[in-house]
């Protein structure tokens, strides 16, 4: 009898736990203030510290799935994501139709962003770098709008990239840059007029030195719309392999080549593994004084692995996970980035350059485009735009949005084993975290300053009273 009442005490307190640890996800929305990123409350700069993220490869994203609409996979990979110790992930392609709100929630819950490309490898979802005129159309730019919608609900969506390496060859260099500036003003075109905040726009390049300075200013520059400019650039680089210095492995090139762009710039890609095992001690001069001023972090290339051989981590066919020693190594690397260098008289120009802070009424400093870049065509100038008469057919389409989460949500039922083959982890557990606080030199009200450290220490209870009772 008394046993039966322990018991029943037990899932009473159960029920009324899971009920009272609804989360709401709380991530402030960042923006872009000069060459650096921003988050919009706190004013402090933010870094990207993150992993590319699309278990599958290409095969990953299909009509039933894609790496964020499975929230069981979600909170498994999110638990992880918070051992490392990342802010950030990039993900190469999403199916538009599926719902992505538990993902999207979960990631935001443990204060991740997300930088995510807008093309798939499916048919109509990409342009053909070689004929770009054959695949810029109506069902393709509607694909591309689809995406930003349901996106752009969502307050940690931190930027889209329009294109990953279009131009990577003589053809594509000819045929292509037009193409991915077209791309580049339909999105911004459709964001301004759709979204209810402005997400950045950017593009992701091979880091081709017959490229690397013409294609940045190209997508820099503009005749008469500047929506037609990027927001960002990201570089993939892959030339810091084994023991490296920020002069042997040719950071300071790049750090030298961007030195003047007007915008931010970051490694969408980054970590060669042609010398193994893979040590990351980039990691220390990406976010370096040295670099900072022009570079605002990176991604690591990836999290799961593939055939290539650069993953962080392995599944086997349940869905459990094996540590890899990446890993650990990236870990070590990225736990000792703290706070992250920014000069005085950085802070103070991006201020300065921030002149509105209505971002829609803010006008980029004008580049006005050269008749020629080096290495590429563009004189057939941009293409017309195909994407007018679709903007409207979205106007009261429903966006991606927040939900409230269980604990049953943030645990996985997945195991996660050490390299060792020892259980890493019983019950991987996404743990909310607190809202940032602002900057002590602004002014901020003693609320705002109170409601972290409050639920960080309700949250902390109800951890330990959940542990204990199971
Ligand atoms: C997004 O961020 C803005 C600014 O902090 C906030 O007002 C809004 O409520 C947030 N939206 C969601 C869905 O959290």
């Amino acid at each position: 009898m008394i046993r039966k009442s322990i018991k029943m005490f037990h899932i009473v307190l159960f029920v009324v736990l899971t009920l009272s640890t609804l989360t709401h996800a709380i991530i402030h929305p960042i923006e872009i203030r000069g060459n650096h990123f921003y988050d919009s409350i706190t004013n402090k700069p933010f870094f990207i510290k993150g992993v590319d993220y699309q278990p599958g490869g290409s095969s990953g994203v299909n009509e039933h799935s894609d790496p964020l609409s499975n929230p069981a996979l979600c909170a498994r990979d999110i638990f992880l994501f918070q051992e490392l110790g990342i802010n950030t992930i990039r993900v190469y392609s999403v199916n538009p139709s599926l719902n992505h709100d538990k993902c999207m929630t979960l990631l935001a819950a443990a204060g991740i962003y997300l930088v995510l490309d807008v093309n798939s490898p499916m048919v109509g979802q990409h342009l053909n770098r070689y004929e770009p005129w054959t695949t810029y159309n109506d069902k393709y730019v509607g694909h591309v709008f689809h995406v930003v919608n349901e996106f752009s609900g969502y307050n940690n969506t931190l930027a889209f990239f329009a294109g990953n390496e279009i131009v990577n060859d003589k053809t594509s260099a000819t045929n292509s840059p037009v193409y991915i500036k077209a791309v580049i003003r339909d999105m911004k075109h459709f964001i301004k007029s759709n979204s209810a905040r402005i997400i950045p726009v950017g593009y992701s390049a091979a880091d081709d030195l017959s490229y690397r300075i013409s294609l940045a200013d190209y997508l820099e520059c503009y005749e008469t719309d500047p929506l037609e400019t990027v927001d960002f650039y990201g570089v993939n680089t892959y030339q810091w392999c084994g023991e490296q210095t920020f002069i042997t492995s040719g950071y300071n090139n790049l750090v030298r080549d961007y030195s003047t762009y007007s915008k931010p710039i970051f490694f969408s890609e980054y970590g060669c593994n042609e010398v193994l095992p893979r040590l990351f001690k980039e990691v220390s001069s990406i976010y370096s004084s040295e670099m900072t001023s022009v570079f605002s972090g990176g991604l690591v290339y990836e999290f799961a692995q593939e055939p290539n051989n650069y993953g962080l981590v392995d599944y086997d066919e349940f869905g459990n996970v094996k540590l890899l020693p990446d890993f650990f190594a990236f870990k070590e690397q990225i736990s000792k980035v703290q706070d992250v260098p920014l000069s005085k008289k950085l802070l103070l120009q991006n201020q300065q350059n921030f002149e509105s802070k209505n971002v829609r009424k803010q006008k980029p400093k004008r580049k006005v485009c050269e008749l020629k870049y080096a290495n590429l065509d563009i004189s057939k100038g941009i293409p017309r735009s195909m994407g007018e008469s679709i903007v409207k057919s979205f106007n009261n389409q429903e966006k991606g949005k927040f939900v409230p989460l269980t604990q049953e949500d943030m645990t996985s039922n997945f195991k996660i084993f050490s390299v060792d083959g020892t259980v890493f982890n019983k019950k991987p557990i996404v743990k909310p975290v607190p809202e940032p606080l602002a900057d002590p030199k602004d002014s901020i009200s003693l609320t705002s300053k109170l409601n972290p450290l409050f639920s960080l220490i309700c949250g902390i209870s109800i951890q330990s009273l959940l542990n204990g009772l199971f």
